[in-house]
């Protein structure tokens, strides 16, 4: 299975051993978790995530899929996405993604979840694509609708975050959705 990817401003492959630390100038930055359960990380909860990520990949059937995204013009790693096949019956998989505070507003969160959106429906086949947001998290919930994923509706104080319950919004796209934005060259 081919598992790089390139779109105009970015290279998309597996994640390595050594990422860690750009990885972690992000993932120790409490802004980028303020609507993640996770973080903000010590540079060992780094390294084990990291471990975790190169350990689930190796697993078959494989259900989780992390890139990391590398700015082509200055080949650093300025973020990651990921897909994770969460159910194989009803090939239905979840989506996420995550960029340098540094490079936010650039576009490269759309462009990043573009690729893995064509990544679950061309290479993994899948049927339904989903991504939860939390409400407050404007920034994601703007790049899931830009992609063309709907909001479904909000599941009530499903997570519990650092400063208590949270609200968490499910957008998804189906397959044929997908087809008909690709064809239109909205996706691609
Ligand atoms: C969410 C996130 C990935 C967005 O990345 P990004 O590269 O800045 O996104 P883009 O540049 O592609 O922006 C897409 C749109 O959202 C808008 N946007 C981005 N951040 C925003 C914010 N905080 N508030 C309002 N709008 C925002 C952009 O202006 C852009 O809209 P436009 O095309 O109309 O100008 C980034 O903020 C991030 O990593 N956040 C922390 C991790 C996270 O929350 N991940 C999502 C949960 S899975």
């Amino acid at each position: 299975m081919n598992t790089q990817m390139e779109s105009e401003r970015l290279l998309l492959r597996e994640i390595k051993n050594n990422d860690w630390k750009e990885i972690h100038l992000y993932a120790s930055q409490s802004i980028v978790c303020q609507y993640q359960p996770w973080g903000p990380n010590t540079e060992e909860e780094t390294i084990n995530f990291v471990k975790q990520v190169i350990e689930d990949s190796k697993l078959n059937p494989r259900s989780r899929y992390m890139f990391a995204l590398i700015e082509k013009e200055s080949n650093r790693l300025i973020g990651a996405c990921e897909i994770n096949v969460r159910d194989i019956e009803n090939q239905s998989g979840e989506i996420g993604y995550i960029i340098h505070p540094d490079y936010w507003g650039k576009g490269y969160g759309t462009e990043a979840a573009k690729k893995v959106i064509q990544f679950g429906f061309t290479t993994l086949q899948l049927h339904r694509l989903y991504a939860t947001c939390d409400p407050q998290n404007l920034g994601s919930a703007k790049v899931l609708e830009k992609i063309g994923l709907i909001k479904e509706g909000t599941l009530r104080e499903v997570i519990m975050l650092k400063d208590g319950w949270r609200d968490s919004c499910i957008y998804s796209i189906l397959k044929k959705e997908w087809n008909e934005i690709s064809h239109k060259g909205g996706q691609k």
